[in-house]
């Protein structure tokens, strides 16, 4: 009886692994996991180098997307998530990795388009505008000098009424030479007027004596996307207050420009929970020093002032 339950058990499990191998079609299930997971950064204007968008975009890059799915190297998230979960965690799942193999392997099936779809196909992932866009006031002209170089900007956010910011999202005006970049909010509008200062300047010293309100609102690199605040919290951004963009931009043979922009969504609901961003330094630590081993794992405390 036992074995009569095995043997039923096993003929059930290869004949679903059979019927979804040959059922799995782009429309159905492959579209579904690309444009939730992967047409955010893929596609025109952001991040990354080419679209996921459409069955043709993604069906030429099968083996490749297959490849990158399999070994997690795509959805880009370079956090270890075997401690713990993080928020804007970026990953598929077990069950979405193995569909794309499948998918694959039956032979990359197209399926048929529904016509509710075909607008998301192409334009992609539930997007909604951004609330506020600010944009560097000019293109910065990154000099063709093989040089690293670090920068001040001011963003003034002529904002009536103070918000709460829900979602963030930076993008690069010069995708090629944007290192990264890090975005500060000061609402005492005493940086005004800095468009471009270099972080050699000696007057950067004198900037550095303005506290700041937020020191380190968010930071982008590469394959960063728009960030979530939780449900019912957000960051207050004051009226008036501005931004100041600290931003790195990699060595380059050739003059060339960048003028980056910032997209806010502000709340639309009640804020519960204002977010407040903390900077953990060594010295908050109460356990110096902060340092972690290969393959080690400590703890380390947070002192209480
Ligand atoms: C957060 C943004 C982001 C997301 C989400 C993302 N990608 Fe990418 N992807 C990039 C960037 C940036 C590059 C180019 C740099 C690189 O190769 O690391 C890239 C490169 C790639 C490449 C080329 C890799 C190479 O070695 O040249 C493939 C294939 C790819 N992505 C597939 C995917 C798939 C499939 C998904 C979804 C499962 C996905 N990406 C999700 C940003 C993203």
């Amino acid at each position: 009886m036992r074995q009569l339950l095995f043997f039923l058990l096993l003929l059930c499990n290869t004949a679903a692994f059979s019927q979804s191998a040959s059922e799995i079609n782009f429309y159905d299930h492959i579209a579904p996991i690309i444009h939730k997971n992967c047409s955010p950064c893929h596609k025109p204007n952001k991040s990354a180098p080419f679209s996921l968008l459409t069955y043709e975009d993604v069906s030429k890059r099968a083996r490749f997307i297959g490849k990158v799915t399999q070994s997690r190297y795509m959805p880009p998230f370079p956090a270890d998530r075997k401690f713990q979960s993080y928020l804007n965690e970026r990953s598929l799942t077990v069950g979405e990795i193995a569909t794309i193999q499948l998918w694959i392997e039956g032979g990359l099936k197209e399926g048929t388009r529904k016509p509710a779809q075909e607008n998301k196909v192409l334009t992609s992932t539930n997007e909604i505008a951004p609330d506020f866009i600010l944009k560097m006031q000019k293109p910065y002209g990154i000099t063709g000098d093989n040089s690293e170089d670090f920068r001040f900007f001011s963003l003034p956010t002529h904002l009536p009424q103070n918000q709460y910011i829900t979602s963030i999202e930076f993008l690069p005006g010069n995708k090629k030479l944007v290192h990264h970049s890090r975005l500060m909010v000061d609402t005492t509008n005493q940086l005004r007027g800095i468009d471009g200062l270099a972080e050699t300047d000696p007057k950067v010293a004198e900037f550095q004596k303005t506290a700041l309100k937020e020191e380190f609102l968010y930071g982008w690199v590469p394959g960063n996307d728009r960030i979530y605040f939780p449900q019912g919290t957000g960051v207050k951004l004051n009226a008036n207050s501005d931004f100041i963009l600290n931003m790195h931009y990699a060595p380059s043979p050739v003059n060339s420009t960048d003028q980056s922009e910032i997209r806010l969504y502000f709340a639309k609901n009640t804020v519960e929970r204002e977010v407040k961003n903390f900077t953990l330094r060594e010295n908050d630590i109460s356990n110096k020093p902060f340092i972690i081993r290969a393959g080690e794992k400590p703890v380390f405390y947070i002192s209480k002032k």
